[in-house]
């Protein structure tokens, strides 16, 4: 398929990434040298995208990597017969998309929830996919070498795909109204219906745990992943408090602090692209366009979601 070009911004909306609060990338003229490609991951609502093949039981995780971008990261990144390990994996979006592009796949998760609902999304997909094989394990990634220490196939593994928790103001599942009988309330929105893991990045409000934690669940991977092997990450700028988060930048700082070298970036698109109208429609809920419009109102910065950035890193000693 053509890469359609970039979205048109939207009245009243901002999409710039500029005037981030955190620090500038070290490796930020190397990634200006790179390519960036954008990669049609919305043709089809994510909803579509699960049709059939997820348990009913992980509608409730709040921050679901969509099928389509784990299929393209894990189709451009490794080869048939190849280990794909999430360190991260939630209900397991990558696991399943691993075994139906015949890999070897591989899940930590430290939420017991979520690991029940990956084991059964993964052997549902294996079922359909004879001979293929995968195991979740349910720990602090933190510790990830330990881990996976004992698991089957044996390390290293060969490619590393996930998407890392935001900090606490993008969590959350909105329940409408007429649910709650009148308020609109966020369930789920430290990652766990209960009480989260001790280890759950996204527990508390600080961004300074959360990059600690990446950086600790990063040394892990460039542990047990190959020389030459890719680590990709999807990750996107939010706002909190009406204030720009440069999640990426934050990404990219921790992952070569763990000691990957930051190669390529691309755009996955979160909009469907239109080809006959030359535009393109973001899958937004009211509720978030409700919630950009108040920002835009008070004066703040509303972003209307159009992409994630896929992050690219490779292990090259
Ligand atoms: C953005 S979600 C990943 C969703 C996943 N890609 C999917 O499609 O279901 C991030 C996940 O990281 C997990 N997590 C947070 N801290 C962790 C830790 N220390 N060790 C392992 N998993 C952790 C959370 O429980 C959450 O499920």
């Amino acid at each position: 398929m053509r890469a359609p070009p970039p979205a048109r911004p939207r009245r009243g909306t901002s999409t710039s990434s500029s005037g981030a609060r955190c620090a500038r990338p070290k490796s930020v003229v190397a990634v200006a040298r790179s390519e960036l490609s954008i990669w049609a991951t919305g043709q089809v609502q994510p909803r579509r995208q699960r049709d059939g093949l997820y348990d009913q039981a992980g509608a409730v995780h709040p921050a679901k990597m969509w099928p389509r971008i784990a299929q393209s990261m894990i189709e451009h990144y490794s080869s048939p017969g190849e280990a794909v390990l999430d360190p991260m994996c939630g209900i397991g979006t990558v696991l399943i998309e691993a075994v139906r592009a015949r890999r070897h796949a591989l899940g930590v998760d430290c939420e017991a929830e979520w690991v029940d609902v990956a084991r059964a999304n993964l052997a549902r997909a294996r079922r359909t996919h004879p001979g293929t094989d995968g195991t979740v394990f349910c720990a602090d990634a933190r510790n990830l070498a330990a881990t996976l220490a004992d698991q089957p196939g044996g390390l290293p593994v060969d490619l590393v795909v996930t998407s890392p928790p935001y900090g606490p103001a993008v969590h959350g599942l909105p329940e409408t109204a007429r649910k709650t009988g009148g308020k609109i309330v966020r369930r789920a929105h430290r990652y766990a219906t209960g009480k989260p893991h001790p280890g759950q990045l996204a527990r508390g409000s600080s961004q300074k745990r959360l990059r600690t934690g990446l950086a600790s669940i990063f040394g892990g991977c460039h542990t047990v992943l190959r020389r030459g092997g890719h680590m990709v990450i999807t990750a996107r700028p939010y706002t909190d408090k009406g204030e720009l988060v440069d999640f990426p930048a934050v990404v990219i700082a921790a992952a070569e602090d763990a000691g990957f070298a930051y190669t390529d970036r691309h755009a996955a698109l979160l909009a469907r692209w239109d080809e006959a109208d030359q535009t393109l429609y973001p899958h937004v809920t009211l509720f978030h366009l409700g919630n950009v419009r108040r920002q835009v109102e008070a004066g703040k910065l509303g972003i209307v979601r159009a992409h994630e950035d896929v992050l690219v890193f490779r292990k090259s000693r």
